[in-house]
């Protein structure tokens, strides 16, 4: 496995890589990103798993300072994967102080995690248009968790014409349906004991669907409900949505996205379920 930290040098290890699958983190790696690089490795001859907390994503008062960082483990378990290129680059390599470059997409950026973190698709779509030119996959591999972002990155690939397939994952979860993150590791065990109530909502949603309710607003208040008996939670927004355009929906008409974000202390919590005839 090469551990590279320049761009100069990914570039030179790319080009005798040939067929190459990307899975771009932030690192603290856990079975969600795991199966990400196994899907990869299934698909694909080579693999590449790039590792940077991007600055340019994180709002003034968001958790960059603190966002966990573990790099000896992670390229263990990266080694023991069999993933070959490891791309970790500093933020002075990605953003060389006259960096001045930013790629606004409109639209689905506008709603839902957007509408709460102005500037922070903005962030993603930049970094990740990096990546993609750096490394240059073939095919890029993100988790359905984060459901909005891999939207925006369909979105980003389709208007600009970037050369890669971008291929959406399940989301992997915890026994009790919590969805992995790295960000559950700032929960205290009082928060994780409630943080199930996430999914629960959303199997509730899912349920109602299930049973024939179309009414999304039916749909958002039995999710609602679920967050409204854990006193320690705080939403954030509760949305039925459009699962291509995110706008949110009356009548739910074949499919949609169920999602949510919480707080829970500090921490915020998002996560999803489609909702499917
Ligand atoms: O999902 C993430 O970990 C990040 O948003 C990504 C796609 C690696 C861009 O920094």
């Amino acid at each position: 496995m090469k551990v590279i930290h320049t761009v100069a040098e990914m570039r030179a290890a790319r080009a005798g890589a040939g067929d190459l699958g990307l899975v771009p983190t932030m690192g603290y790696l856990h079975e969600g990103h795991l199966s990400l690089v196994r899907r990869a490795k299934t698909e694909g001859a080579a693999t590449a798993v790039s590792i940077f907390v991007n600055p340019t994503q994180f709002g003034p008062n968001e958790d960059l300072g603190r966002y966990p960082r573990d790099l000896p483990r992670d390229l263990g378990l990266l080694e023991a994967e069999g993933v070959d290129l490891v791309f970790v680059p500093d933020a002075a390599e990605m953003y060389p102080p006259d960096f001045d470059a930013r790629i606004e997409i409109g639209g689905v950026t506008e709603v839902l995690e957007g509408a709460v973190r102005p500037g922070h698709f903005a962030g993603v779509a930049t970094v990740v248009a990096k990546l993609f030119n750096i490394v240059q996959p073939t095919r890029a591999y993100f988790g359905q968790k984060d459901a909005q972002q891999s939207v925006v990155i369909r979105k980003l690939v389709r208007d600009l014409d970037l050369p890669v397939e971008v291929i959406v994952a399940p989301t992997v979860r915890e026994a009790d349906g919590l969805a992995l993150s790295s960000r559950n590791s700032y929960l205290t065990p009082d928060q994780r004991a409630a943080a199930p109530a996430i999914y629960r909502a959303l199997s509730a949603a899912r349920d109602r669907f299930a049973g024939g309710e179309r009414d999304a607003e039916a749909l958002r208040e039995a999710m609602r409900a679920v967050i409204a008996a854990e006193p320690q939670m705080r939403i954030d927004y509760v949305s039925v949505a459009d699962a291509q355009t995110l706008r949110e929906l009356a009548a739910v008409q074949g499919q949609a996205l169920a999602s949510m974000a919480v707080r829970l202390g500090t921490t915020r919590l998002i996560d999803n379920l489609v909702l499917s005839a």
